[in-house]
């Protein structure tokens, strides 16, 4: 482990609380500290009391100072891109699908070859849920978070029983018992309350052994001038490395190495926030692995040209993402010249990848090379220009957070080693991203598309819904239908909106 540790050229304390270090260890340290300028982190060490010297220089030694200051000066004054100008293009043809536009024939068949590799136990998926949510307001993990269904379900739970749904689903056709292990990343903050509220709840019908709770790491926050800011006299402000920090976990978490022994060879990884999300969805994993690619993502088509969004789409002949605040306007509104009214970049990214096993196996030999990005914040800090070092809580942003983004890896893929699939948006992505009352992407309308789902799931299979409310919804439990199949009894029968569909 120490090796691959070096080869991502990462620190890391074990977690452990050590003695108070030797003299001639402190020493050690202060230099390499010292030597990076950053010497402020030890400003209270002497008048600590011996626990929190020992806490303090335990954390310390899990960083190395002069690689923070690598990657700061790297995130705040970002390489020029070399020659010139940035051609930007659609996906091509050949590394794209929709299900929008695709043949029912085809669209069953990657169904069929998916569900077939998910009955073989080939199929894992990985939840990111390390962030901290702070635009919802709530410091809970989000995945714990209420929508307000009928049911009263969480994110977590209506995941967990999508994929005992689609467990289910393969085993009746594989005839074995099928287990989808369900790898679950998360952070500093959000690890304990995570494992709590899964252990509360039974992991919601799963087998403990096949739910993985993992942590990703942390980075040093640093202040505008680029100094490690103490959140208290003993501790380091820190803060979770990003979404792009889950290959660097995978690796030193030990998840790849338990992928590798369940014989895992296709991976679904996607965000917490989704309430949408297919879990291990079929047609995503029997799409991507009859392209044979590395890596493939769902994308939705993009509202209007100002929608917030990142955009997948090709950067200088690589596949890329590019954040809405990084395109002008005629390249936002530009037309697609094939299709009239439709936008020539529309492919919204959802954060819904494919990955092939063989692929996160090669993560030690690049995650190194994952930029950072900066998140300007305020950082509570204690001052060290004060003796009394009281923690400060700053009113405006007064440091960044270093953080790496998931879809960074992309541009270091050959072409055709990437694929695309264009979903329906009502029928995968309703991020919960604003607290209540906000009207876009908040807890209204995460319940509101999943009723809403429900709602035309049981009309398609011939129910007859009748309300007063002509908004009003159907939740529909997912251990009853995965993706709107199952539901022929229903058909004929009578259903007054809003309602629940439960198995019992
Ligand atoms: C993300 C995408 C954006 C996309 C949008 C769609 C990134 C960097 N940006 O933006 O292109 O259009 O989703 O919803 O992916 N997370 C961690 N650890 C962290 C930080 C985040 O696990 O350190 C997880 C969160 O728990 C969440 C997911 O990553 O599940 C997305 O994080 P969030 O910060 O909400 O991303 P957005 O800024 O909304």
């Amino acid at each position: 482990m120490d090796a691959i540790k070096k080869a991502l050229n990462i620190g890391g304390g074990s977690g452990a609380p050590a003695a108070e270090p030797s003299a001639e260890r402190l020493q050690e340290l202060k230099d390499k500290y010292a030597k990076a300028g950053q010497e402020q982190v030890f400003t209270f060490y002497d008048a600590l009391p011996t626990e929190q010297k020992a806490q303090l220089f335990e954390q310390l030694s899990g960083f190395d100072p002069a690689r923070i200051n690598e990657i700061t000066d790297k995130a705040l004054n970002p390489p020029k891109a070399e020659g010139g100008e940035t051609v930007l293009e659609p996906l091509p043809e050949s590394a794209t699908a929709s299900i929008l536009d695709s043949q029912k024939s085809d669209i069953d068949a990657w169904y069929d070859a998916g569900l077939g590799l998910i009955g073989q136990n080939k199929v894992g998926v990985v939840l990111m849920a390390g962030g901290q949510g702070t635009r919802l307001g709530s410091s809970a993990p989000k995945g714990c978070f209420d929508i307000g269904l009928p049911s009263r379900k969480s994110l977590f739970q209506i995941q967990a029983e999508r994929i005992r749904k689609v467990q289910e689903l393969a085993g009746l056709k594989s005839g074995r018992k099928v287990v989808v292990p369900w790898y679950v990343m998360t952070s500093g903050p959000t690890r304990a309350p995570t494992e709590q509220y899964f252990a509360e709840n039974k992991y919601f019908g799963l087998d403990r052994d096949n739910v993985v709770i993992f942590e990703q790491g942390v980075l040093p926050c640093v202040s505008n001038e680029g100094k490690i800011l103490l959140e208290s006299k003993g501790r380091v402000a820190v803060a979770p490395d990003g979404n792009g920090g889950i290959y660097q976990a995978l690796v030193v978490s030990g998840v790849l190495d338990d992928m590798k022994r369940r014989g895992v060879e296709h991976i679904h990884a996607y965000c917490v926030d989704n309430c949408l999300v297919k879990v291990a969805d079929p047609v995503f994993i029997g799409f991507a692995a009859a392209k044979k690619v590395d890596i493939a993502t769902k994308v939705v088509r993009k509202r209007n040209a100002t929608e917030s969004v990142g955009l997948i789409l090709q950067k200088n002949g690589r596949p890329d993402v590019v954040e809405y605040s990084e395109i002008d306007r005629a390249t936002a509104e530009a037309q697609d010249p094939k299709q009239a009214g439709v936008l020539k970049f529309r492919a919204a990214n959802i954060v819904n990848h494919y990955y092939s096993f063989g692929f996160l196996e090669s993560i030690p030999r690049w995650a190194h090379r994952l930029p950072h990005h900066v998140a300007r914040k305020k950082i509570p800090y204690a001052d060290t220009s004060s003796a009394s070092g009281e923690t400060v809580k700053p009113d405006k942003p007064n440091g960044i957070k270093l953080e790496q983004f998931v879809f960074d890896v992309f541009p270091m893929l050959e072409p055709e080693r990437f694929a695309c699939m264009e979903v329906r948006r009502e029928d995968e992505f309703s991020p919960l991203k604003n607290a209540a009352g906000t009207g876009e992407d908040d807890p209204d309308t995460s319940r509101r598309d999943i009723m809403a789902q429900g709602k035309r799931w049981v009309e398609a299979a011939g129910a007859q819904v009748t309300s007063e409310d002509p908004d009003a919804g159907i939740e529909v439990s997912p251990l009853i239908s995965y993706g709107g199949e199952g539901l022929d009894k229903f058909q004929g029968k009578p259903i007054v909106a809003p309602a629940v569909l439960e198995l019992e």
